[in-house]
């Protein structure tokens, strides 16, 4: 069964704060997403495989180590997804990056996918999905389901606010995908909006409505 992991840093859980703040404007939330998103980044890939090579420092020859060739994809959930690349790459250059496109039907809150990209050499990739906010978890699973029909084996979910049914639904159709999240928040209101949560975090990050 895939683990849910609650990053409870302090700078985490400081920015959070603001990012949750109706007060705070769009330009401060994109930047604070971005700060975010670089601090999860380096909680997740603390278990990332490593391997020693030489290295010779003014003193002398040593060893040390960096990390194993992995092929790692991050791919972001259109919209509000975007918003937290540039800060994993801050840490990850190297990481391809996919996209899936996908907009919550706001009578149903049913996801409708528009658009699927992702890198090349998906069955050996490891991929981190990112967005936001898990709520009704239609969106994540929806993701999950597209990068998994296209090969990816070995996928790990990201996001700052997560609702309970959302990490249930997740849990539910993807066992093996293990879940990241900044806060584990009380509920879902008559709206799927996640309570206390942020609103909507598309319309916030791009200032549309
Ligand atoms: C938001 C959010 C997630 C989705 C979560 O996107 O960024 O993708 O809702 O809701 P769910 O867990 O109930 O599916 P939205 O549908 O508003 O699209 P946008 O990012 O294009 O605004
Ligand atoms: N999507 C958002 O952007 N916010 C929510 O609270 C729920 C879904």
């Amino acid at each position: 069964m895939g683990k849910v992991y609650v990053f409870d840093h302090p700078l985490i859980q400081h920015k959070l704060t603001y990012i949750r703040d109706v007060r705070t404007g769009t330009k401060e939330f994109r930047e604070l997403i971005d700060e975010v998103a670089t601090l999860m980044a380096f909680e997740i890939t603390r278990d990332l495989p490593l391997k020693e090579v030489d290295v010779e420092t003014p003193v002398q020859k040593a060893k040390s180590s960096v990390i194993a060739g992995k092929k790692l994809g991050v791919v972001p959930i259109l919209r509000a997804g975007l918003g937290m690349v540039d800060g994993i790459l801050k840490l990850i250059p190297a990481a391809k990056v996919g996209h899936v496109g996908l907009y919550r039907d706001p009578e149903t809150l049913k996801p409708v996918e528009y658009y699927v990209k992702l890198p090349t050499d998906v069955e050996e990739r490891d991929f981190i999905v990112v967005d936001p906010m898990l709520a009704t978890g239609g969106s994540a699973v929806e993701a999950l389901n597209s990068l998994k029909k296209r090969g990816a084996k070995n996928i790990r979910f990201m996001c700052l606010i997560a609702a309970p049914e959302g990490v249930e639904e997740v849990k539910k159709y993807h066992p093996d995908v293990d879940i990241y999240i900044a806060a584990l928040d009380e509920k879902l209101n008559e709206k799927g909006y996640i309570v206390p949560g942020l609103g909507d975090a598309g319309d916030r990050m791009f200032g549309t409505k």
